[in-house]
């Protein structure tokens, strides 16, 4: 007998995506049991049909043929992971109704998806064999039915027979179902049996898809195009009652049709009766040209035991979601189901099996502590030079929390958002913008210091010391970043913004021009930030950032698009970085040696003209010099938000450092420029932006690309995020990013060619953040369900009131 510590029964979709991601998380010890000779499961190819001819070695789909990466995310992720190649479904062109049979088929305008549906180049099945290429062969075994699971205390048994009644046993740990809940009801027999009302749920479940069966006609050309038709039509005579265009993307022509006559109908007539039927309905459809097709196929799912039973001949187009697994009794976690029918979000779909998995596994792990995968990479402290540990290399990254008071100080609300930010396990937390400067602020609810010292504001100062105090309760680093705002500050804060020459920002006329500072107020600016850091450290705080990114101050000084100065601190590369050298040594200078300075920097901006990666690396070289303990790396300004992911005005945009063919397009959008900086950054790295999977970040972590992990938006609704990831509790963080939009795609979506649409896109998301924010500091829970509209509205009064009450504070104090 066999023993493992995972037996995955069914090597369809989820079974291999399963075995996939364990292999991933390095647990070895695994068997995947299939009852066919074929992987795949549903997911058939025509390569396999046996008896036909191969038709070039094209694979065309008698199962699913298509997804939706757009709201799929999982799956894209996985398909771009695997480096399978898309195309979309063709649907140029229009379309065919048959109404009845004594009607010719109507035309009509085709129907378009939006988003798109996508195929895989060489078919679905492709995705199959990428999965087992990355698996250990010996743990994949077909031609092996599973009859029975067996409680055989410590492990579970499962005796499976193949072709020819031979029985083998293998023991396991804990079986994951991954086959269609109503199938394990009726091919495995339990001892002892599931509890009852499981038995019945799994039952119910209908098999998505069992019930269909598919015709599929290869041609020697898309004749159909040539009429200005898409190949789709809808008919009402049958036997199809669908059809689409299947050709290949290396076009070889074909269509396909799933079969409207129900699984008991076509019981009674045969394979060859059904061709000629559906051959029928191509030329009727299509022209005499649809008569002589190079090959034909039809698969009939009803027909096939290890998908459909008795039972799916009829579907009730019901699909409620089953428990995954047994809560009570014997069984209790020991059984997992995995299969597509158990997910959530994509019930029955391809996408559906990656999500089932996910939370499968997250589910079994939640329910065994016990066998933790190895400890995670993104769990090792990290010592920085300047001496100080980081307990994890998870950071909640700056974000503007906006609730300061009138009078720009921290408040109550800071300590319960920054108690609440490191209950959730991150190892370190850095606070948003900290300004310098208290007429230019980045928003009105800034805390501010300035310039006064510690001393000379005893109520200010308490309410750093309860904000440091609450921010480090759990032994984290709570680090203080420091800004000005220059040239991005909004007209309802200021009407006099500065920066390092006039050049004014150009967002629908909500930021002023800037003056340019003049040398005596730049040596002013570098004291205070060096008196803030200084400030900083004497409330509790562990650290500071200087922020030298995003195109505030500092960074528009390093730019050549906003930096038009001709005296030492504008023109070369090296005056233009004077100003942040000087600020972070300056800084060093005020906190001494063993107290953490970091710095937040772009890779590039992204504007045509702006600070280049070549210029950040050179920049880099020169902060190696000041002794810094952490390097962030991000990009883009408030013209180009490609920090937040978004790109801005087309006109203005440069393309940016070429960005390797791969994943990291999706999830972190600086890792790659990072790793041209990390080959000269004498310090730590931490890159922010786009992170969500766990394994990715544990590769970034354990590959050396970053050393630590910057979180930003996951946080604002689910402040646990850094804790679930350490623990295994989640494989994913939260990306409400990926809904909060105007519009998905197209005009309305932060795609816009018109820029107003855009700003409202990006500017929507950030409200929607802001307001998360403040439930958090309130102690009440995130809303994930907040419109856009809804959150730009409570924004703009929230802003333009707490502006209003600042102004007011700043008169009655007798300032400007
Ligand atoms: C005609 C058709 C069209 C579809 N179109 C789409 C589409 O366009 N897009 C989309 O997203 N989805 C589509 N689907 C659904 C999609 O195919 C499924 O969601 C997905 O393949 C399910 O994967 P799975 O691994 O959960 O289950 P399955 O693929 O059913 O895998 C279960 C595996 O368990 C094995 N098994 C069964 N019993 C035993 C046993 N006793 N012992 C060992 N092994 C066993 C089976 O042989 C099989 O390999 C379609 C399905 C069909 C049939
Ligand atoms: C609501 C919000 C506020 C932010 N405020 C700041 C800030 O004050 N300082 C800063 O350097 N970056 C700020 N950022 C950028 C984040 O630090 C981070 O770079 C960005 O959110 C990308 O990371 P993510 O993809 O994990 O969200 C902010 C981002 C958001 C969403």
């Amino acid at each position: 007998m066999q023993n493992v510590r995972i037996a995955i029964v069914g090597a369809g979709l989820a079974g291999l995506y399963a075995a996939y991601v364990l292999e991933k998380k390095g647990v070895k010890d695994y068997i995947v049991l299939e009852a066919r000779d074929v992987l795949g499961g549903r997911i058939a190819s025509t390569i396999h049909a046996e008896g036909q001819p191969d038709v070039s070695g094209e694979g065309f789909d008698l199962g699913p043929a298509w997804f939706w990466p757009a709201f799929q995310t999982d799956m894209a992720q996985l398909v771009d992971e695997l480096g399978l190649e898309t195309f979309e479904q063709f649907e140029t062109g229009d379309m065919l109704l048959e109404r009845s049979s004594n009607q010719p088929p109507e035309r009509t305008a085709g129907y378009v998806n939006s988003p798109p549906s996508m195929r895989i180049a060489g078919g679905m099945y492709s995705l199959i064999d990428a999965l087992y290429q990355r698996l250990d062969p010996a743990r994949v075994v077909t031609g092996q039915t599973v009859r029975s699971l067996r409680i055989s205390e410590p492990s579970i048994e499962l005796l499976t027979e193949d072709a020819q009644s031979q029985s083998v046993s293998y023991s396991a740990d804990h079986v994951l179902l991954a086959m269609p809940p109503r199938l394990v009801e009726s091919q495995l027999t339990f001892s002892p049996a599931l509890p009852d009302e499981l038995a019945r749920q799994w039952q119910a479940t209908d098999t998505w898809m069992a019930p269909h069966a598919k015709y599929i006609a290869v041609f020697d050309q898309p004749f159909w195009r040539a009429q200005g038709l898409s190949g789709e039509a809808r008919s009402a005579v049958g036997p199809m009652v669908e059809i689409h265009d299947a050709s290949t993307q290396g076009g070889k022509a074909a269509l396909f049709g799933f079969l409207g006559e129900p699984a008991d109908v076509r019981r009674r007539v045969s394979e060859e009766e059904l061709m000629t039927a559906c051959r029928t309905q191509f030329v009727r459809l299509f022209g005499a040209q649809a008569e002589n097709p190079e090959a034909e196929f039809i698969k009939d799912w009803a027909k096939e035991i290890y998908t459909a039973t008795h039972t799916d001949e009829r579907s009730s187009g019901n699909h409620p979601t089953p428990a995954l697994s047994p809560s009570s009794g014997a069984w209790a976690d020991r059984l997992t189901g995995i299969g597509s029918e158990w997910s959530r979000e994509f019930t029955g779909y391809l996408a559906g099996a990656i999500d089932a998995v996910n939370r499968g596994l997250e589910h079994k792990n939640s329910n065994h502590q016990d066998d933790a995968m190895p400890e995670s990479p993104l769990a090792q402290p990290l010592k920085l030079p300047c001496g100080a540990v980081l307990p994890n290399r998870l950071a909640k990254a700056a974000m503007t929390e906006g609730l300061a008071d009138n009078q720009l100080h921290a408040t109550h609300r800071h300590e319960t958002l920054y108690g609440r930010w490191s209950d959730g396990g991150a190892g370190l937390l850095i606070t948003g913008n900290v300004m310098i400067d208290h007429r230019v602020l980045e928003r009105p609810g800034n805390v501010a210091i300035d310039p006064a010292p510690a001393e000379g504001e005893p109520e200010g100062m308490a309410q750093l010391r309860a904000w440091a105090e609450a921010g480090t309760r759990n032994g984290n680093h709570l680090w203080m970043q420091i800004s000005h705002a220059g040239r991005q500050s909004p007209r309802y804060v200021t009407t006099r913004p500065m920066g390092p020459s006039e050049v004014q920002l150009s967002l629908m006329g909500n930021y002023a021009r800037p003056r340019a500072l003049s040398e005596p107020e730049i040596l002013d600016f570098i004291q205070r930030f060096a008196n803030v850091a200084r400030i900083a450290k004497e409330a509790g705080f562990t650290g500071v950032q200087v922020h030298g990114a995003h195109g505030y101050l500092l960074s528009s000084f390093l730019s050549p698009v906003t930096n038009q100065r001709t005296d030492r601190w504008g023109g070369s590369l090296e005056n233009r970085a004077r100003f942040l050298l000087e600020v972070v040594r300056a800084t060093r200078a005020a906190v001494g040696p063993e107290f953490p300075v970091a710095v937040k920097l772009n890779s590039d901006d992204f504007r045509k003209g702006g600070f280049t990666l070549d210029e950040s690396v050179k920049v880099v070289r020169w902060l190696n010099e000041e002794g810094i303990d952490l390097l962030e790396v991000s990009g883009g300004t408030y013209e180009q938000p490609r920090l937040l992911g978004y790109s801005g005005d087309a006109d203005t945009a440069s393309d940016g450092p070429a960005m390797r063919e791969s994943t990291r397009k999706r999830e972190a959008y600086f890792l790659d420029y990072a790793q041209t900086i990390r080959e000269v950054c004498d310090c730590p790295l931490m890159v922010t932006g786009g992170f969500r999977t766990r394994a990715f970040m544990e590769e970034a972590v354990a590959n050396g690309e970053t050393d630590v992990i910057g979180l930003g938006r996951p946080l604002c609704t689910d402040p646990d995020t850094p804790k679930d990831l350490l623990e295994g509790r989640i494989d994913k963080t939260v990306c409400h990013e990926d809904h909060i939009k105007l519009a998905q795609r197209g005009f309305f979506s932060p795609a816009s060619p018109l820029m107003p649409l855009k700003v409202i896109n990006v500017l929507g998301g950030q409200a929607w953040y802001y307001q998360q924010i403040f439930r958090l500091a309130d102690d009440g829970k995130a809303d994930p369900d907040l419109g856009i509209f809804k959150a730009i509205g409570a924004y703009l009064k929230d802003e333009m009131g707490q502006a209003r009450r600042v102004k007011k504070a700043r008169r009655q104090n007798g300032g400007t």
